[in-house]
């Protein structure tokens, strides 16, 4: 599955995802803001139920962690001592045509025929100087060049005029009216296999126009085969930008004097503020090697690409844990956490079958990690980063206590030694997360309709404890009081235990393919039987619809909430 990719269904997801109100395009009014998303009322729900399983899990469940909630704008030097001021960037690219911007280390290797081109003229701009000075033109058109030759000639006397605004003015105006009529510039083009020259001119016409030539004329054509480069841009064959470091962080100013003095940048991770208090909440927490400190929060990274909806965004959310322990624990509880993490992912319902862990190689480590896994999920669009599980050494805590001059380390009562922890770091994104969790559950099957034809019915297979929704309640009639009286009642009985929805509006199949379609795992119908009017013992008794089988059952509203509370948790 490592290159299949779905789009069809990829495109299927993102418009529910819009249309039920799970997530939607930041400032979308306003044409949006790229790498951005707002989550609806689902989304929000969606996500919520999973850091509160992450955060139960990984604290509440353990004796060996604790939480922190660290803020989002911290001191610069700590960006400087954690090496992300230097090296927290990526290789960037820009198409020399569009001005697209691309990670150079995300260009896949082309091969085809590169088009060179030495240059281009604009040969009309050139005939027409050249027949106006040999006297050949005709007089309405000499008149219209003459008058552009004079108005050229004055501006140039502007642009070196003795007053600087005058100048300024002048060297303006010239720029827009004088027109240049050769570029020197070599540029080329690849020429994608079956693709005719045609289409690669075009391209390198595009450039030249952007370089001020109105008509250009491409002189110097020649070819060169070329495998696997990743020079051009994959969309339109331009030539790229030689590649630049870019850093991901997003600079800010903090108080109100904007100059180096007061520069820091919005936390590109959470785990850095969890190595900063390390020493505090060792203090407070009075815990013993192997601890860890937990952390849910916002991180803001400026990608160059953000791209696959919200896989790789600009602002989302990490989940992470700093795992503190002694050195040569280090190796053995990485594959630990990693066990965990897995479990984690099956226990929210995302299948082990699409889970793949990849062992990071040596070479694509950070230098200071010995070791790192990637768990991988295969979303429509391909095998993905969901998490990363690394052996982070000492290296965190080493270079704060550096860099601040405060000790960081670990005081152990039994040895008397004392030293800097080693760290184990499971970290998670939260939008990736909720991603993988809508792209799981993302099915469509078949259903019988009102009149019992079989329809195509879409259902999100949400696991019952991510669901945001977990039950649906409906009066069959919503005119007659006493259906909807008993309804809203069961509403407030099981409003305490979860998050219900309450619906009376449309025949009853349809109710049920509106909470199919968000992934409400439970439906609850209260019909006459429920007040007794058919038989006095089903009094008081609802049909339990199940999303995934349909099937339905008879169940008295006194043992809702428990059979309820028994799925969802
Ligand atoms: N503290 C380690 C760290 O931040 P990372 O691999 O850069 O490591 C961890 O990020 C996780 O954060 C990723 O596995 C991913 O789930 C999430 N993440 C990173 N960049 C992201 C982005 N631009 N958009 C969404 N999630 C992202």
């Amino acid at each position: 599955m490592d290159s299949k990719t779905d789009a069809q269904r990829m495109e299927k997801i993102v418009s529910l995802c819009k249309r039920r109100g799970f997530i939607f395009q930041s400032s979308e009014i306003y044409g949006g803001l790229n790498g951005c998303w707002d989550y609806g009322p689902l989304g929000v729900e969606l996500k919520r139920n999973l850091k509160n399983y992450w955060w139960r899990v990984m604290v509440y469940e353990r004796e060996d962690v604790v939480g922190m909630d660290g803020s989002i704008l911290m001191n610069r030097a700590v960006w400087k001592a954690s090496g992300h001021e230097d090296t927290f960037t990526d290789p960037m690219v820009d198409c020399l045509v569009t001005k697209k911007r691309f990670r150079a280390d995300q260009i896949e290797p082309q091969s085809g025929t590169v088009l060179h081109f030495n240059g281009a003229v604009d040969e009309k701009l050139l005939r027409e100087a050249f027949d106006y000075s040999l006297g050949y033109l005709e007089d309405s058109k000499r008149a219209s060049v003459r008058q552009h030759y004079e108005r050229c000639k004055h501006l140039a006397e502007l642009a070196n005029h003795p007053d600087p605004d005058v100048k300024h003015l002048g060297e303006r105006l010239l720029a827009q009216e004088a027109q240049p009529f050769q570029s020197d510039e070599p540029f080329s083009v690849l020429l994608k296999k079956g693709k005719p020259p045609e289409s690669a001119r075009k391209v390198a016409i595009e450039f030249y126009q952007l370089r001020g030539l109105k008509n250009p004329q491409l002189i110097g054509e020649h070819t060169e085969k070329v495998e696997n480069t990743t020079r051009y841009n994959p969309q339109n064959g331009s030539l790229l930008t030689e590649p630049r470091s870019f850093n991901l962080m997003f600079k800010t100013y903090v108080g109100a004097t904007e100059d180096d003095s007061s520069v820091t940048y919005l936390r590109p991770e959470t785990a850095q503020s969890i190595f900063v208090q390390f020493k505090n909440v060792l203090e407070v927490s009075r815990k013993k090697l192997p601890f860890g400190i937990a952390q849910i929060g916002k991180a803001f990274r400026n990608e160059i690409n953000p791209r696959n909806f919200t896989f790789r965004s600009r602002e989302f959310e990490q989940m992470e844990l700093e795992y503190f322990c002694r050195a040569e624990e280090g190796m053995k509880l990485l594959d630990y956490w990693l066990e965990e993490r897995l479990k984690f992912y099956e226990n929210i319902g995302i299948s082990r079958d699409r889970l793949h862990v990849k062992t990071v190689p040596d070479e694509e480590r950070a230098f200071y990690s010995k070791g790192t896994y990637d768990i991988e999920f295969d979303f429509p669009f391909g095998r993905q980063e969901l998490e990363g599980v690394a052996y982070r050494t000492d290296y965190d805590l080493l270079q704060h206590q550096k860099a601040s001059g405060k000790s960081l380390e670990y005081f152990d009562e039994e040895t008397k030694q004392r030293f800097v922890p080693h760290v184990v770091e499971p970290s998670a994104g939260v939008d990736r997360t909720v991603l993988a969790l809508i792209c799981e559950a993302y099915s469509e099957d078949e259903a019988p309709d009102e009149k019992g034809k079989m329809e195509t019915r879409l259902v999100l297979r949400f696991h019952p404890r991510m669901a945001p929704i977990k039950c649906g309640i409906f009066p069959l009639l919503k005119n007659n009081n006493q259906l909807v009286a008993k309804a809203k009642e069961i509403v407030g009985l099981l409003r305490a235990h979860m998050n219900v929805f309450y619906d009376e509006s449309g025949a009853i199949g349809r109710r049920y393919r509106r909470q199919d379609e968000i992934g409400t795992p439970f439906g609850v119908t209260v019909d006459f039987e429920t007040l007794g009017e058919k038989d006095a013992a089903l009094r008081d008794t609802v049909t339990l619809r199940e999303r995934d089988s349909m099937k339905q059952k008879r169940v008295a509203i006194k043992d809702l909430a428990g059979i309820l509370s028994a799925r969802i948790s």
